[in-house]
């Protein structure tokens, strides 16, 4: 009896341990058997677009990271909506996303030496890393092995992407609730080093703070008026580069702009309001962001296990913007 108890007390160890580590079980070389080419093949197709479209770099890290706040890492924010659904594709128009026939392109390159094998959820993965690395910024090896989500729902998106008119104590509960650090919020807020963004997103702060007419003092008041020549009040089409002179090139600048308070939004101003976060911003300028690339690669790959479905949860995908 005593030997029996202990036997089954090993075997629900193990069934946990297993449990464990599969729901976080990717690995780097996931697909070293299934489709030994598969970093060649989709890195392929990120050189063939962005080289030709370096300001897709931009769209197409930023895909990865909706991919992974709405539903996990599973692919979601590729799927179209269909007469019953609204996808998170819908918000597409309010999100500006963009970029989505790179994807299209890797998974059919990759379906033709390796049939029904590579998520796409794994493909984003691949593409934020190799579109990032390919306009000068860090590379990092990816963890493979997610599979793919059969839902998508348009109100997730809205309520689960992080707004940037959120605060600190907002974002940090954003991020922690999906098991990111504030030093990942830090981090993987440089990404604003690249790519655009409309005067919605922070038309506000220069035309109506608080609702009395007013401008937002904790940003750069002379930057406000250089950004006013380019966006009119309730302006909905212009867009401004974040990181103007290099909004091309991943490099350190966010971190310079924000301690300006040249940052566009609340949630990078609000990266001042932390000691946590000031202390970085601060450190990556007198060091000339020293560690900003290191870290930037240990806070993606840690962006990437959220929610992911791994083992036998989920699909492979036949065509990314469809459930089989
Ligand atoms: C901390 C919370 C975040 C907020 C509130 C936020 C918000 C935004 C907003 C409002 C835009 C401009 C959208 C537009 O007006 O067209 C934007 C653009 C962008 N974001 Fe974020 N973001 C956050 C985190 C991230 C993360 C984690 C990444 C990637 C690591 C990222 C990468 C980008 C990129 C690359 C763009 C430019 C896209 C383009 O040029 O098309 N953001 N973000
Ligand atoms: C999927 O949706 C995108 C836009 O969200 C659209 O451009 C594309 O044509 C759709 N694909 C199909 C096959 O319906
Ligand atoms: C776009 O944003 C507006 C204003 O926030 C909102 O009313 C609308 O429902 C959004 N549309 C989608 C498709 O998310
Ligand atoms: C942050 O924003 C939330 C939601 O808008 C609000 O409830 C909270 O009071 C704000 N916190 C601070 C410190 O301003
Ligand atoms: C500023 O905000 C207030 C309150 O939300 C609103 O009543 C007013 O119309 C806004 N002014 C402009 C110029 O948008």
């Amino acid at each position: 009896m005593a030997t029996l108890n202990l036997f089954s007390v090993f075997i629900i160890y193990f069934a946990i341990v297993l449990r464990f580590v599969n729901s976080q079980g990717l690995e780097v070389g996931f697909y070293k058997k299934t489709c030994p080419n598969v970093e060649k093949i989709v890195k392929k197709a990120v050189v063939d677009y962005v080289s030709i479209a370096p300001t897709l770099a931009a769209p197409l890290l930023r895909m990865h990271f909706h991919d992974c706040f709405v539903r996990g890492c599973d692919g979601s924010v590729l799927l179209n909506s269909t007469k019953s659904n609204q996808a998170e594709k819908d918000a597409i128009a309010n999100l500006s996303l963009r970029g989505f026939q790179v994807i299209d392109a890797a998974k059919s390159a990759l379906e033709k030496q390796c049939l029904g094998v590579v998520s796409c959820a794994d493909i984003l993965a691949l593409v934020a890393r190799d579109a990032v690395s390919l306009i000068n910024g860090p590379t990092w090896q990816v963890p493979l092995g997610r599979r793919d989500g059969r839902v998508s729902i348009l109100s997730e998106a809205t309520t689960n992407l992080p707004t940037p008119f959120d605060n600190f104590t907002t974002l940090k509960t954003r991020f922690g609730s999906l098991g990111l650090s504030v030093k990942d919020l830090v981090v993987l807020s440089g990404g604003h080093t690249l790519g655009v963004s409309h005067c919605f997103s922070f038309g506000s702060r220069m035309y109506n703070f608080t609702g009395k007419g007013d401008m937002d003092p904790n940003m750069d008041q002379k930057y406000i008026a250089q950004l006013k020549t380019k966006c009119k009040p309730n302006d909905v089409t212009t867009t401004v580069e974040m990181d103007p002179g290099s909004f091309k090139t991943f490099d350190t600048d966010y971190y310079n702009l924000v301690s300006k308070r040249r940052g566009l939004f609340v949630s990078d101003a609000t990266l001042l309001t932390n000691k946590q976060t000031k202390d970085y911003v601060l450190a990556q300028l007198s060091s000339r962001g020293s560690t900003f690339f290191e870290d930037f690669g240990v806070s993606m790959v840690n962006m990437g296990k959220i929610g992911v479905l791994t083992d036998k949860s989920g699909e492979i995908r036949k065509k990314c913007a469809f459930i089989n």
